[in-house]
């Protein structure tokens, strides 16, 4: 089923985690607005492509809700990572695992590219993220709601060709938060746009993340967006969590705060040491 599936509808939308039985995907009504983040257990996590050893053992308990960016420098496995965890990626040793109610619709992704289908209009793209429970009567409504979240449903009726770059991401982000998922995971979904829209981006996912209380895993190369937007600021290295920092500002972050600076600085000195170290 899982197969049929993953044919049907692109990989941005489907995130089925290896340890879902398949009788978990019930189709379902909305969630209640305030549906809980899920929490998330990883033991001895392993992962290699041939013998390249790419993750060599994370250890990691996030609790429900917590918002946690990844930041490490380029290959050093945060997009695996993170795709391991949104079960698009086979593990080769260790365990995922998330609280015992979760279901397969509960976990979605975001990627930097908005991935939009060009066939099909903006409220249609973000129907998509409703897998089978497009068919719904209520999907209509619920595609419109969650555009009115990212502040778009004007645009329902456009081509995502016409949209701008920020735009589109705000329907991919529209698509992914249709299904109210519990896990919401982001690979570097800025990475693309320039800075004032960025900005706003950020202030948008702070915003649905406050609102919906989802367990945020954030993929970013950008360490000040990861100390705006997080509570805690994993930083991966040779295969392993390097660092694990809490972040403690109050929200809404002040950016460019004294406090948010100098966070950042002693990350980005970790990893620049790390990148001597190589
Ligand atoms: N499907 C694959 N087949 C073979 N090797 C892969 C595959 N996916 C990732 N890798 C390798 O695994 C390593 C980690 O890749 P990954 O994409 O997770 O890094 P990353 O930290 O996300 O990097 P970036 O910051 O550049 O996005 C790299 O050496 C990459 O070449
Ligand atoms: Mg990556």
């Amino acid at each position: 089923m899982q197969t049929a599936l993953r044919t049907i509808l692109p990989e941005t939308e489907l995130a089925i985690p290896a340890n879902f039985a398949p009788h978990a995907r019930v189709a379902r009504e909305e969630r209640p607005f305030q549906a809980s983040g899920l929490p998330l257990s990883i033991r001895g996590l392993r992962k290699s492509f041939g013998d390249n050893e790419v993750l060599r053992g994370i250890d990691l308990h996030i609790p429900a809700g917590q918002f946690v960016a990844i930041v490490g420098k380029s290959g050093c496995g945060k997009s695996t990572l993170l795709r391991l965890i949104a079960g698009l990626e086979k593990i080769d040793a260790g365990s995922i695992s998330f609280g015992a109610d979760a279901q397969a619709a509960d976990i979605r992704v975001m990627f930097q590219e908005p991935r939009l289908l060009p066939w099909a209009r903006v409220l249609s793209n973000v129907e998509v993220g409703l897998g089978r429970d497009r068919a719904s009567d209520s999907a209509q409504s619920r595609a419109e709601k969650a555009l009115t979240e990212v502040g778009l449903v004007d645009k329902r009726d456009q081509w995502p060709s016409v949209l701008s770059g920020g735009q589109k991401q705000r329907v991919a982000l529209a698509r992914a938060l249709v299904s109210r998922p519990r896990v919401l995971a982001f690979d570097e979904p800025l990475g693309a746009l320039d800075a004032l829209t960025r900005i706003s981006m950020q202030r948008l996912l702070e915003r649905v993340w406050r609102d919906q209380g989802f367990t945020a895993i954030l993929v970013t190369h950008d360490v000040s967006e990861a100390v705006a937007l997080a509570d805690r600021v994993l930083v991966i290295e040779e295969g392993r969590i390097a660092d694990d920092v809490m972040v403690n500002a109050s929200r809404p972050r002040v950016r460019g705060s004294v406090e948010l600076a100098a966070l950042e600085g002693s990350i980005l000195s970790h990893l620049l040491s790390a990148d001597d170290r190589t």
